[in-house]
């Protein structure tokens, strides 16, 4: 610890250090239940050291300017937001950036978005989630990459690496935060914030890598979740955090509450008053109470009860103050801010919105090559809710973007098919009963080449505190949609679908009657520029569904990563596992998309037979694009250990890659498989490498019948 840390820790009083302690939203942004008074009091006599939800160069400044001159000893304040999937410049959420399957990409999002939010006088961001989610009701999917743990390591890595840059105390770094730890995604019944509870091996096995992954890319932070594991609640959980967390992974970053979590510990059940419920967050080891003011009303109280000790004050002191020190805001509290970002350098980053916004487009289906629309066809009908819907292409985390032009689909395809005469009318509300409008939406697919039918979710219907029990279209829009099916096709008119979600919806009909399908889940500030790239061939989509999409809610959760059970399913044998009405696969799964490439796979060879676990094993497979135009396709490895002491799971991500090919082009893909990922959890839950048989298996997604397979002998 530094002698500057020694020296204020000796001259600092118990309210300082509490204040330290505390973060204090101010109202720029409301992201909780309370919402703060005037906090620039508490800055002035140093009881409150940091904040939320403040933004800005000039009141960011002008908060600083409080707590180093004003305050006795000059500490500066630690001032964070959500910045999830973009500051001002919105990329696409991070649902949707999962799809693209490019850790270079993630890094580079997160690295523009740090940039744009230290610039407006940010030093934190609430950011990354790193929730598993293999349930769609679970609003909060939208925030995370999907439903494979060892996905969301790959992402954790990027995104910390993006956020915090290669030195912290630089002015365009930020301190990430991994969240929420752990085991959000699993609520009881996908409801938010509802109790969880999962088996040991689960945790380890899936919940717990992404946050094991932060750590070691050296992320400065880690929010508990609101939740609670088998009865106790994250933010009290000891276990966990402190043993686990800091003792075994040896994390020694700051750890800060969710918002008011401390404060809930009391209707948890775990915590009788604010006291009790701030000794259990204390001595679990979290330094940071965000928005309970448990720690500065409460520690004092514990102290005196004995519960809590001095010592454990100054252990979360110290750790908050060398994280300050990290930022660099002792040796400059003003870095941040103070450079104006260009115009030139938001055209920039709209441009890379626009890239990456295209290749998240996953494009589930395109019958006789629906997709791309030549950019001379002569009329196009834009209809649905959400065609004409520039501020609900931000997604379900707007950070300081709130303000700032979105570019619907409407926008987008007039300008990117100039020549066309476009038509559009909404047809229904996102959510409304009204049926009236759709009689006239009708006639516009008379006399016309296609219709882009832009349907799904408000952006509002997804992120936290927005479970939905019908994750399917709103409103009647199911209705416009059939109505427009129906009529489009006896006219021999194609039907496009652009669908919006944070999750994957439940679409059987539309996955049935639409001609092309495209998943856009919410792209961000240059959606509807990114669609029309899209939709006119100027891009070939390269998303990949990082969620697998059910046919039926019943199916819920249904991920690749299960087991084969004693009785798989067999369609000849009545007693085994299925369901009674509705296949057991799911409609698209995981890795789906299209591209307007057509690939065939062939060759897969691995580099050797057999492997130790030190070993490291090259596979490759060839590919052919045979189809018509220029595509990217993403490649995924999967192993398969057949015979182990506990049973793995059907399908295990181990990697993926890229292929650009043109037309009639042959090229490889050449991905390496460490053993030593081949280890599992024994019996026992301690890592074991046990010799047998792994199938590696090469292909588009994560349906089998779609795999070229391979085998290894582990030694
Ligand atoms: C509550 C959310 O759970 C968390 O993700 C977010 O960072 C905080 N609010 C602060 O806005």
């Amino acid at each position: 610890m530094s002698s500057r840390i020694d020296k204020l820790m000796s001259e600092m009083t118990l309210a300082e250090k509490l204040g330290q302690l505390t973060m204090t939203a101010s109202s720029y942004a409301v992201t909780g239940p309370i919402i703060a008074g005037d906090s620039t009091e508490s800055i002035k006599d140093g009881t409150i050291g940091n904040l939320l939800n403040m933004v800005g160069p000039g009141p960011t400044r002008e908060m600083q300017k409080l707590a180093i001159e004003h305050t006795r000893l000059g500490i500066p304040l630690l001032i964070g937001l959500d910045i999830i999937h973009g500051h001002k410049t919105l990329f696409p959420i991070p649902l949707a950036e999962a799809a693209l399957f490019d850790e270079a990409a993630w890094e580079l999002t997160a690295r523009e978005a740090a940039i744009e939010g230290a610039a407006d006088g940010l030093a934190m961001t609430f950011a990354p989630m790193l929730d598993v989610s293999r349930d769609l009701r679970w609003g909060r999917t939208a925030e995370g990459s999907g439903e494979d743990g060892w996905l969301a390591t790959r992402m954790a890595r990027a995104k910390v690496r993006g956020f915090q840059g290669s030195d912290l105390s630089k002015a365009d770094a930020v301190a990430a935060c991994a969240k929420h730890f752990c085991a959000y995604g699993p609520v009881t019944a996908g409801r938010e914030y509802a109790s969880v509870d999962i088996s040991e091996r689960t945790l380890h096995e899936v919940h717990l890598p992404p946050f094991e992954a932060a750590v070691e890319a050296g992320v400065a932070t880690i929010m508990p979740a609101f939740t609670d594991l088998a009865g106790i609640p994250m933010t009290a959980h000891k276990a966990l955090l402190k043993d686990y967390l800091r003792d075994r992974l040896g994390f020694d970053g700051v750890l800060v509450s969710d918002y008011n979590a401390i404060g809930e510990l009391i209707r948890h059940g775990v915590a009788a008053d604010l006291a009790d419920a701030a000794a259990l967050a204390l001595k679990a080891g979290v330094d940071i109470d965000m928005m309970a003011d448990g720690y500065r009303k409460g520690l004092p109280v514990a102290l005196e009860r004995g519960t809590v000790t001095m010592d454990d004050i100054d252990v979360c002191v110290r750790r908050v103050l060398k994280l300050k020190e990290d930022l660099g805001l002792f040796d400059d509290p003003y870095r941040r801010g103070a450079t104006p970002q260009t115009e030139q350098a938001f055209a920039e980053r709209r441009q890379l919105a626009r890239k990456i916004g295209a290749q998240a487009i996953t494009m589930m289906k395109n019958e006789r090559d629906t997709l791309p629309l030549s950019p001379q066809i002569k009329r196009l009908s834009v209809i649905g809710p959400l065609a004409d819907a520039g501020p609900e292409m931000r997604g379900c985390w707007w950070g300081a973007g709130e303000k700032e032009p979105h570019v619907g689909v409407l926008e987008g395809i007039r300008k990117g098919f100039p020549d066309t005469e476009i038509r559009h009318a909404a047809g229904t509300g996102i959510d409304s009963a009204d049926h009236s409008d759709i009689a006239a939406a009708l006639k516009l697919c008379n006399d016309t080449d296609a219709v882009l039918l832009c349907l799904g979710e408000a952006t509002a219907m997804s992120g936290e505190a927005a479970s939905r029990a019908y994750p399917q279209l709103p409103g009647s829009q199911l209705a416009l949609a059939e109505a427009v099916f129906e009529y489009a096709r006896e006219r021999g008119v194609p039907v496009i679908v652009v669908l919006f979600s944070g999750r994957p919806l439940v679409i059987p009909q539309l996955a049935e009657k639409a001609d092309a399908l495209l998943a856009c889940w919410f792209l961000g500030t240059e959606a509807g520029n990114a669609i029309a790239d899209v939709v006119k061939g100027a891009v070939s989509p390269s998303g990949r569904t990082p969620m697998s999409w059910p046919r039926a809610l019943g199916q819920v959760p249904i991920f690749f990563g299960q087991r084969n059970s004693g009785r798989p399913m067999n369609p000849d044998d009545f007693f085994t596992s299925k369901y009674l009405d509705v296949a057991n696969t799911p409609l698209y799964p995981f890795g789906h998309g299209l591209t307007y490439g057509e690939f065939a796979y062939r060759n897969l060879r691995i580099s050797a037979d057999s492997a130790r676990e030190a070993d490291a094993i090259t596979v490759t497979v060839d590919l052919t694009n045979s189809g018509k135009h220029a595509a990217t396709e993403t490649v995924f490895l999967f192993t398969h250990d057949k015979v182990a002491s506990v049973a793995r799971p059907l399908l295990e991500l181990r990697g993926f890659g890229k292929i650009t090919l043109k037309p009639g082009e042959s090229g490889t893909v050449t991905l390496t498989l460490a053993a030593s990922e081949l280890r599992f959890l024994g019996i026992d839950l301690k890592p074991v490498f046990e010799a047998g048989e792994v199938e590696v298996l090469v292909g588009p997604c994560a349906d089998r019948s779609q795999l070229l397979a391979t085998s290894l002998q582990l030694r």
